[in-house]
């Protein structure tokens, strides 16, 4: 297993699509494996591939108080939702951010597991938002653009500010 870096907001690769997985063969259960231990090293509830630079339809989750309850989502879609619910979210790609977003209350998501083998999840509450936004990344959008022109400036202008800091 390895660690692999995050990109940060507003680094123009966090704004590719990812591309659907033909094959869940042992080089994807390896990249889903360093995605977890990236995440919660991080640590983080979520995470996508496109966060670590790879454009492939990769999400991993870990909602849970104790980190023991790992989900791997491969070509995962929102195939049904219902109602609308306010949130506070923050991104391991926008450090120290957090932001109410409005999203489906309750989602049903499809996707393939670590075999290649096709579920649906119905999902609510912290674990519907956290589904929400990661699969928003697959498509490079992140949780910044659902905020006010003006709020987003001033967090890039913050990051951009930090990432100078560093260099
Ligand atoms: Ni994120």
């Amino acid at each position: 297993m390895a660690l692999r870096p995050i990109l940060h907001f507003p680094d123009p690769r966090l704004r590719k699509k990812a591309l659907e997985i033909k094959e869940v063969d042992d080089n994807i259960r390896q990249l889903a494996d360093d995605m977890l231990e990236t995440m919660y090293e991080a640590p983080g509830i979520g995470l996508a591939a496109t966060q670590i630079n790879v454009q492939k339809r990769l999400v991993v989750i870990d909602v849970s108080e104790d980190k023991s309850s790992p989900l791997i989502f491969i070509n995962p879609e929102i195939v049904e939702q219902h109602g609308e619910r306010e949130h506070e979210e923050g991104c391991l790609s926008v450090p120290e951010s957090y932001e109410m977003v409005t999203r489906a209350d309750t989602v049903c998501v499809r996707a393939l597991d670590r075999e290649g083998k096709q579920f649906d999840l119905e999902a609510e509450e912290l674990l519907a938002t956290c589904i929400q936004h990661e699969i928003d990344h697959l498509d490079g959008k992140l949780f910044v653009d659902y905020l006010s022109n003006l709020k987003r400036q001033r967090i890039k202008k913050r990051l951009e500010k930090q990432l100078k800091q560093k260099n």
